[in-house]
């Protein structure tokens, strides 16, 4: 009886084991996606290399993308800190109005892989509005695109952001989309216009943190804006001083990001179901001394 029992003990152990196998296979089939707003000059790197490790971990994350139109002193970006970013664990860079800023971009914008600029420039532009990256098997697309209200006209984002997700989903029905914009009515309406056909559409540009996260009914995680990762006690990233000069007198003032002060990281998560490119979860990521980072 003794000898049943351990015979039966064997073959339950060798059957949770082999059940183990398959969940852990499962659970490695999925991919979670952090976004990371607009970097502002040093204090947002800083900021992102200080959070990163731990929003990883907490989120236990297959993907980063950050923006990363205002990483180089709020304008543009350089060689150096597109290498530092990957370094940190940046997987993809997206970018948008500031694209052209810092004219070392013309250097190693199409040696650099992981970096997009909005997909609807001048088809002259040089380098690309999407890219695809694969972990642990899955496949998720990439996609910048810029928005047309209040900011210099480009093409048709609406369609330009059909024309590419058709093209992606040949690949993998994971698509996410940065559609760096001004007009929160853009913004929304892009959303309902990919609901069911994007993974999740984030905005980015204003550099403020909207509350709406949200999963639309067919599947889309969407929120109209990131907001910003550098400082926090000043004004969108540029130290007060020179933006209420600007306002009050309307005479020419240099915008500065200052070097030192608290920082501010603006994200957002969303857990995509890796079979259908539908969003799961998703949820905004604010942390600063007012709210800070909780595991
Ligand atoms: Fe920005
Ligand atoms: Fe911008």
């Amino acid at each position: 009886m003794a000898g049943h029992d351990r015979h039966n003990f064997a073959f339950d152990f060798e059957l949770v084991v082999k059940y183990k196998v398959l969940i852990n296979e499962r659970v490695v089939m999925k991919m979670k996606v952090l976004f990371i707003g607009d970097i502002v000059g040093s204090i947002g790197r800083d900021a992102v290399e200080k959070y990163l490790p731990r929003l990883k971990k907490k989120y236990n994350t297959d993907v980063v993308i950050a923006n990363g139109e205002n990483a180089a002193a709020g304008r543009g970006i350089t060689r150096n800190i597109y290498n530092d970013l990957l370094q940190m664990g940046v997987d993809v860079i997206t970018m948008g109005n500031h694209t052209w800023d810092n004219k070392d971009i013309f250097d190693f914008i199409d040696d650099a892989d992981y970096l997009i600029r909005p997909a609807n420039f001048s088809s002259d532009a040089p380098g690309k509005g999407m890219v695809q990256i694969s972990k642990n098997g899955v496949t998720l697309s990439v996609i910048n695109l810029h928005g047309r209200v209040f900011l210099p006209p480009h093409e048709d984002p609406f369609a330009m952001a059909e024309k590419l997700i058709e093209e992606a989903h040949k690949t993998s029905p994971l698509v996410f989309v940065d559609f760096h914009a001004e007009a929160t009515s853009e913004k929304i309406a892009l959303g309902w216009h990919l609901d069911g056909k994007a993974s999740a559409v984030v905005g980015t540009h204003t550099h403020v943190q909207t509350a709406d996260a949200r999963i639309y009914p067919n599947g889309t995680a969407y929120i109209t804006d990131v907001g910003m990762t550098g400082p926090y006690d000043e004004i969108l990233g540029m130290t007060k001083e020179s933006v209420i000069y600007k306002f009050q007198t309307n005479m020419p003032s240099r915008f500065e990001v200052p070097k030192k002060g608290r920082d501010v990281l603006s994200g957002f998560f969303v857990d995509i179901d890796d079979k259908t490119g539908k969003a799961r979860h998703c949820e905004r990521v604010y942390i600063n001394e007012d709210y800070p980072f909780q595991a």
